[in-house]
């Protein structure tokens, strides 16, 4: 077989066998098939697409590239959530102990952030003491003991995704709904959890810009777990505007914490408890979505789902107390408040353009390598929808940087008011699979 062959059977049109695909991710892993090769199919496969049995065939390959976690030592059913990125998006942070209140297994492995997203291992660490890095069996007992873990990555899982996406990264070729479905169900399916849940964000903060690839992107995903028989659902939800108020790392924590003690955003809390229910579901808890949206906010009323957040971050290291007194969290410099300078309804807060914002006053990563502020960010004082009067707050930052004057300006145009009323976003817009 040769890459060659490969590469053109791709750039014309037609579909590659499964040999073909082992042949490429095998070689390419081991370094027998260069990064020009690689790219080159890359960018066939962005402009001709693939079909579902390749999409299938190519996460399988990548899938077995390298380790796939064993958790059937962990006592009933294992769940995993997802989500594909958004601006202040701290839904693990809320849902992960909310349905363990609840008796579901989560054995949950997470990301970092990078460029206008955010990721819970980064947010995780802005409480003292927690640590992420956590081995295979300390993972699965802490799973058997609380029934909750968020780590980073053990081992040495998809590696074929480690050196593909970070060619794509280079390549423009990031944004190819067969790449992004292989990549990111290749990783879910090797950490070994029965179910998963996968968040599909759609709008300006997000990487589907619209619903439309969105919906193609988590039909895709849905099917590729049926093939390989793990039960999967996804539900589109609203990425155009930041979730919740907080955008920041120790920001969001508290946030998270606030949800937790039932004083939390509106749309975080309706995404928690319809995710949540979801997941009871999958994991036969409650079969009911109502009875199971019940359940959940009992267990935020009767705070046994903070308490489960505590749980959490005590297994992991991290000193409680910051969950109670925020003042513990580091804090920036510099506040900022940003005041309307007209009056009117909120119509539009591009969640891109908040997120670029958050990152440059130090919240995120432009780059891998970047160290994170976790102090700094933006608290969001409306949303759309909501009406404002001239000089009345929109947001406030915090930052550590001097000479951010242009950030601040870009995020008082970030949002757009006008005198018309708006309709609030709704945040669930389809539950695929
Ligand atoms: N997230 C991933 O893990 N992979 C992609 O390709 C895109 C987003």
């Amino acid at each position: 077989m040769q890459m060659t062959d490969i590469i053109l059977k791709k750039r014309d049109g037609f579909e590659l066998s499964k040999e073909e695909i082992a042949f490429f991710i095998k070689n390419y892993v081991n370094n027998i098939i260069p990064d020009y090769q690689a790219s080159a199919l890359a960018m066939a496969i962005y402009f001709q697409g693939m079909n579902k049995k390749e999409i299938s065939f190519l996460t399988d390959s990548m899938l077995h590239s390298g380790e796939i976690i064993d958790l059937s030592s962990i006592n009933g059913v294992k769940i995993d959530k997802h989500s594909t990125g958004g601006v202040g998006d701290k839904t693990s942070l809320v849902l992960g102990p909310l349905v363990a209140s609840c008796g579901a297994k989560v054995a949950k492995m997470s990301g970092r952030g990078l460029g206008h997203t955010g990721g819970t291992l980064d947010k995780l660490e802005s409480i003292k003491g927690v640590s992420v890095n956590v081995s295979k069996e300390n993972f699965i007992k802490q799973v058997n003991d609380i029934g909750i873990a968020i780590i980073g990555q053990t081992g040495d899982l998809v590696p074929a995704d480690k050196k593909l996406y970070a060619l794509r990264d280079v390549t423009a070729t990031v944004d190819s709904i067969p790449l992004i479905a292989s990549s990111i169900m290749s990783k879910k399916l090797a950490s070994g959890a029965d179910t998963i849940l996968l968040d599909v964000k759609f709008g300006s903060g997000a990487f589907m810009k619209d619903i439309k690839s969105a919906e193609e992107l988590a039909s895709t995903m849905v099917e590729i777990g049926k093939h390989l028989n793990r039960d999967t659902k996804a539900v589109l939800t609203d990425m155009d505007q930041p979730l919740g108020m907080a955008i920041g790392n120790s920001l969001e924590v508290i946030e998270a914490c606030e949800t937790l003690k039932g004083r939390g955003p509106k749309d975080l809390v309706e995404l928690c408890l319809n995710l949540g229910a979801i997941i009871l579901k999958q994991a036969h808890i409650e079969e009911d979505i109502e009875k199971g949206k019940v359940l959940l906010q009992s267990k935020i009323d009767n705070l046994e789902a903070f308490k489960k957040l505590e749980e959490l971050i005590k297994y992991q290291g991290g000193d409680i107390s910051y969950l109670e007194d925020y003042s513990k969290f580091e804090k920036s410099k510099y506040q900022k408040e940003i005041y309307s300078s007209k009056e009117g309804y909120v119509e539009k807060i591009s969640a891109l353009e908040i997120g670029e914002c958050a990152m440059h006053l130090g919240a995120g990563r432009a780059t891998k390598d970047d160290v994170i502020d976790m102090a700094s960010g933006i608290v969001l004082n409306k949303k759309v929808g909501d009406f404002v009067k001239k000089g009345e707050l929109l947001l406030t930052c915090y930052t550590n940087k001097e000479n951010v004057e242009e950030i601040y300006k870009d995020l008082e145009n970030s949002y757009i008011i006008v005198q018309n009323k708006v309709p609030n976003h709704k945040i669930i817009h389809e539950i695929i699979g």
